[in-house]
């Protein structure tokens, strides 16, 4: 069998936790991340309301870095687009609400953006074995998603550890990141469960120090990369 390793871990603060008042600023305090994870939330699919399509093209004029689209919404099948032509470099939409969810991968990767779909705790990974294959990354939800600042739910580094057996059984790699109570004290175990894409929201905006925060994510992530089979 041909080892692969999994060669970096990336940082993606999220702007949910950040001021919306003074974004610009605290876009310039974030750039030493590897991308910029703009959480949408409608009120229906999540109990919570954010930012849309408008204020990702404001972000994408102001950031250099990719801009991570997570579309917590009930309707991605009609909306994604919107967020596409904003300019995003990634579209998550969750496996929750789409109805077309093949055909959803199709169209974000018609546009050049990575296409990811995201699943909430209660939905295991087996559910994506039908199209793990066309996937650029999985998102899986380490908390119910809605809110920043809540706690990892552990039974996640079992799901990460499942994903990367089924990523293995099928011969694919797709980015694996993971989005609710990630910070740098739990990045390590994160990392070596299987993931390589950590959101962090409250724990990077509620340091004064963002690109100290972003740092130590990131090395503590990497403490945890692990040769896989
Ligand atoms: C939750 C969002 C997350 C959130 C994470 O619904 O998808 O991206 O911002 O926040 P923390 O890192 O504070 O748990
Ligand atoms: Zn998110």
């Amino acid at each position: 069998m041909v080892s692969s390793m999994l060669e970096d871990v990336l940082v993606a603060p999220s702007i949910l936790s950040a001021n919306f008042l003074t974004l610009g600023d605290d876009l310039d305090d974030i750039a030493s991340a590897d991308l910029v994870h703009y959480d949408v939330m409608d009120g229906h699919f999540v109990p919570n309301l954010t930012f849309g399509p408008d204020i990702l093209r404001q972000v994408k004029e102001r950031t250099a870095l990719p801009v991570d689209a997570h579309l917590m919404i009930a309707n991605p099948d009609q909306m994604a687009v919107r967020y596409l032509e904003a300019g995003a470099d990634m579209v998550s939409y969750h496996l929750e609400a789409a109805v077309h969810a093949h055909r959803l991968v199709q169209q974000i990767k018609s546009y050049g953006a990575k296409a990811a779909i995201a699943i909430n705790p209660a939905t295991p990974v087996s559910a994506l074995d039908a199209i793990l294959d066309d996937l650029d990354m999985v998102l899986v939800m380490t908390v119910n998603p809605g809110f920043g600042g809540q706690s990892f739910i552990e039974s996640s580094i079992t799901k990460l550890r499942a994903l990367r057996r089924m990523m293995r059984d099928h011969g694919v790699s797709p980015l694996v990141e993971v989005d609710g109570g990630v910070s740098a004290a739990n990045a390590e175990r994160i990392v070596n469960a299987g993931a390589n894409v950590l959101v962090a929201g409250s724990a990077v905006f509620k340091q004064a120090d963002r690109a100290a925060t972003i740092a130590a994510i990131r090395d503590n992530g990497r403490r945890g990369l692990v040769r896989m089979a």
